[in-house]
């Protein structure tokens, strides 16, 4: 059975009162619509449909290939968005889920509840509803006395005595492919607002005489559609809630979930444990074992197992297993620090691989720098890797010891086994095995070293 989704998501969004299509405004670090596009996967056998308007040209670009975009121009309502989808998918789907793009946190479950229940429903659509105390100017859902749904009335028509009724369109429909498109041909203009409304097919069905079912759902939290910037905030907490939720319970401890903001696609290892106060997000991939935190900043790092990053910022890098970081330290794109590297207070990493067993305590400035295993990288070293015009390398050897406050000059190689006294200015090249100092630093002595490479 062929099954396409459609996601409507060319109207204005005019209550969110921005720039940005209301579709593209990020949820846990990924734009709304991405949500939505990750539930119908689970469902659809097709690739999707996106109906777009407003802001085409943005919400197509993050698209890409991830979905064939049909545009809306004007946008007169639902069911004329949906309408625009005819073109592509007539003939070639059997049912068809149409939902809205501004509901990011449906999960591919209740999808699937939907679509189960439409395979064996013998009319042309089923719908998902939620009981609901606040109805959030959802329509409400009109049922006949024996129980059957007869429509769905906007909250700016309904009666009185409708508003009361608890029970609310969700905003998620399955179709039987060959009545919908019909129906929608069928739907009036709706004479106050001008539009077109999908939710109009369910009187038509009601009128032929076919049964609507509809999915009573009851997870309330699932339902948030997001129409101002309040509802995302709201919808954020729920989506960062269910994200921390299943990481937990896949194994990572976290002392304190409400401070901890992990964005969607996340991925950390069991055992690990995330303190308070903590941002993890973009790519990022976290192993075992690991303490991240408390106060920290991460975006897309790639770290190993047992690593402990305490009050630190990084983004872009690598860190191997047993790095030891913070507190108050920062890694730039390109920084990659092999296995037990020590990163002190205050230090600063770009562009630059620091081997196994490399020591950088204090106050230290290291950029576009190759360092060998197992050096010592004195407080307040800087890799004077910039001459104003273009960005220089520096290459440090094995078991090096640089001098407090040392200035390397680069470009700069410096031979393993070498040292430099505090407060060298070294500007050129240093042998193996030599103690360099003063400014500008200049070799003083052949040193024996204690454990020389075979
Ligand atoms: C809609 C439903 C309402 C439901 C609510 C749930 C209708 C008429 N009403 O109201 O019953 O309770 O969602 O959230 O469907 N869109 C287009 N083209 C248009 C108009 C809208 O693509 O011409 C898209 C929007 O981008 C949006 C979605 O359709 O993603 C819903 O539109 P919106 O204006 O938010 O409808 P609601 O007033 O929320
Ligand atoms: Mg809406």
């Amino acid at each position: 059975m062929k099954i396409t989704a459609v996601l409507l998501a060319a109207g204005q969004g005019t209550r969110m009162k921005s720039d940005l299509p209301k579709v593209l405004h990020p949820l846990c670090g990924r734009p709304m619509i991405w949500h939505v596009m990750e539930s119908l996967k689970q469902v659809a056998t097709e690739k999707p449909v996106v109906v777009v308007g407003h802001g085409a040209e943005q919400v197509e670009a993050f698209l890409a290939e991830a979905a064939d975009c049909v545009r809306q121009e004007p946008q007169l309502g639902t069911a004329h968005a949906a309408l625009q989808a005819e073109s592509i998918i007539k003939g070639k789907s059997d049912l068809v889920i149409i939902t809205y793009a501004d509901m990011p946190l449906l999960r591919g479950e209740t999808f699937k509840q939907l679509v189960e229940t439409q395979r064996v429903n013998p009319g042309p659509l089923t719908l998902l509803t939620a009981i609901s105390e606040n109805p959030r100017g959802f329509g409400r859902i009109v049922r006949k006395t024996d129980g059957s749904v007869s429509a769905i009335v906007e909250e700016y028509v309904a009666t009185p005595e409708q508003k009361l009724i608890k029970e609310l369109n969700v905003g998620a429909y399955c179709f039987k492919a060959d009545w919908l498109w019909g129906a929608l041909h069928r739907i009036k203009k709706n004479p106050q607002k001008g539009e077109y409304y999908l939710t109009d097919v369910v009187e038509l069905a009601a009128q032929d005489n076919l049964p609507v079912q509809a999915v009573v759902h009851d997870d309330l939290i699932e339902t948030i559609g997001i129409n101002t910037r309040v509802h995302l905030a709201e919808a954020e907490a729920a989506m960062r809630k269910r994200i921390n939720e299943n990481l937990m319970l896949s194994g990572v401890t976290m002392m304190d979930p409400v401070s901890t903001y992990i964005e969607a696609g996340v991925t950390i290892g069991k055992d690990t444990l995330i303190l308070p106060n903590t941002y993890i997000q973009g790519k990022t991939k976290i192993g075992e074992h690991c303490i991240i935190g408390p106060n920290s900043h991460l975006r897309d790092m790639q770290i190993g197992n047992g690593c402990k990053v305490f009050m630190s910022v990084m983004e872009g890098a690598i860190l191997e297993n047993d790095v030891d970081m913070g507190p108050f330290a920062r890694l730039r794109k390109g920084a990659h620090l092999g296995n037990h590297v020590h990163m002190g207070n205050f230090g600063e990493v770009k562009d630059s691989y620091l081997a196994d067993g490399v020591k950088m305590g204090h106050f230290s400035y290291i950029g576009n720098a190759q360092i060998g295993a197992n050096t010592n990288i004195g407080a307040g070293t800087i890799t004077c890797n910039f001459d104003g015009e273009k960005k220089h390398p520096t290459e440090i050897g094995e078991d090096v010891f640089i001098g407090s406050d040392t200035m390397l000059v680069a470009p700069l190689k410096i031979g393993a086994g070498a040292r430099t006294g505090a407060g060298a200015v070294v500007t050129k090249n240093i042998p193996e095995d030599t103690l360099v100092v003063g400014m500008p630093a200049r070799p003083i002595k052949k040193l024996e070293r204690k454990q020389k490479k075979n």
